[in-house]
């Protein structure tokens, strides 16, 4: 039998004994039995508080490459790590090309998976939209590398909903380090009205930056870099990519501007752009304006 007093002073040891030596697995965010050494029994389970998460994405000034060839040293080494970046341009221009080849090279060099958001088109018809270049998305698909999620107007809501839903479970399930939300035009405008759609937007934004991935986002924007009014979307977002297919003559030039960029010294020109039978890629010297008067 163990005295009243031989029972508190082997308590206090065993207290002591578990601050001390348990520091480990404390650390390690298991949880901690302290046992009586006197009795040999269980004296007392200590609440351990489970660890901070770590943040999923890398530091901000790490660089994320675009995976255009030709882009990244006009961009200071590619897109800034966890960012937000807004890929704009007219119909055609080649916005999804860009985002899902930045998704690819991801997946490719990197070991990077990725996660591509449509407002517009469904998975059958991405895949058949990307086949020329090659891509092999079924395969990359299949092995857990990229996932395409389609929302129809009726499911939108999913996307902002609190911590994000689906979006935010298939980003852990995959360990998804690129997005692309293709287009954020489509996404707010199935919002009503102007408060909403500007709600909803803001609300992407939050849950994207939270995620810890770095997301492109594509929006319909002009044609003519000379007439470009900056919109909302440009001063929310870290950086701005603009493509451009201008008519000249009897063709048209594609081109490129890095219009904004937070925290980098970027180019300032427009950079032809060429998409050919694989891959999108910057070429050649600047493009020289002609520039219009503003409306
Ligand atoms: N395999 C290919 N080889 C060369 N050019 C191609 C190829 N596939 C598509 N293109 C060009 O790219 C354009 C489409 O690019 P993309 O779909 O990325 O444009 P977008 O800006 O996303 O357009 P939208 O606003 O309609 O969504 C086509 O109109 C065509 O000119
Ligand atoms: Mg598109």
């Amino acid at each position: 039998m163990v005295s009243r007093k031989r029972g508190r002073v082997a308590k206090s040891f065993a207290r002591r004994k578990a601050s001390s030596g348990t520091r480990a697995k404390k650390a390690a965010g298991h949880p901690v039995v302290v046992h009586n050494l006197a009795t040999g029994r269980i004296h007392a389970m200590l609440p351990i508080k489970p660890k901070p998460e770590e943040p999923r994405h890398r530091a901000v000034d790490e660089r994320v490459p675009t995976g255009i060839p030709g882009l990244d040293k006009y961009m200071d080494g590619g897109f800034r790590s966890g960012t937000i970046n807004l890929i704009g341009g007219g119909a055609g221009s080649g916005k999804s090309i860009f985002c899902m080849q930045f998704l690819i090279e991801g997946i490719e060099k990197f070991g990077e998976n990725g996660i591509y958001i449509s407002f517009e088109e469904d998975q059958e018809k991405i895949l058949d939209d990307f086949k020329p270049f090659g891509w092999d998305l079924e395969k990359k698909i299949k092995d857990k590398k990229l996932v395409i999620l389609y929302y129809t107007p009726q499911q939108v809501e999913k996307v902002v909903e609190a911590g994000g839903g689906i979006v935010r479970d298939t980003i852990e399930s995959i360990n998804a380090k690129r997005l692309v939300v293709d287009s954020l035009t489509a996404f707010t405008l199935l919002h009503e009205t102007e408060l909403a759609r500007r709600r909803a937007m803001l609300g992407l934004f939050d849950n994207a930056r939270k995620w810890g991935v770095t997301a492109l986002m594509t929006s319909q924007q002009e044609q003519d870099p000379t007439t470009h009014l900056s919109s909302v979307l440009e001063f929310e977002t870290d950086a701005v990519i603009l493509l451009y297919n201008i008519r000249s003559g009897s063709s048209r030039q594609r081109s490129i501007e890095i219009f904004k960029m937070r925290g980098s010294a970027h180019a300032l020109s427009i950079f032809p752009l060429d998409i050919n039978g694989h891959r999108m890629s910057v070429a050649g010297k600047a493009v020289k304006l002609k520039s219009r008067p503003r409306r």
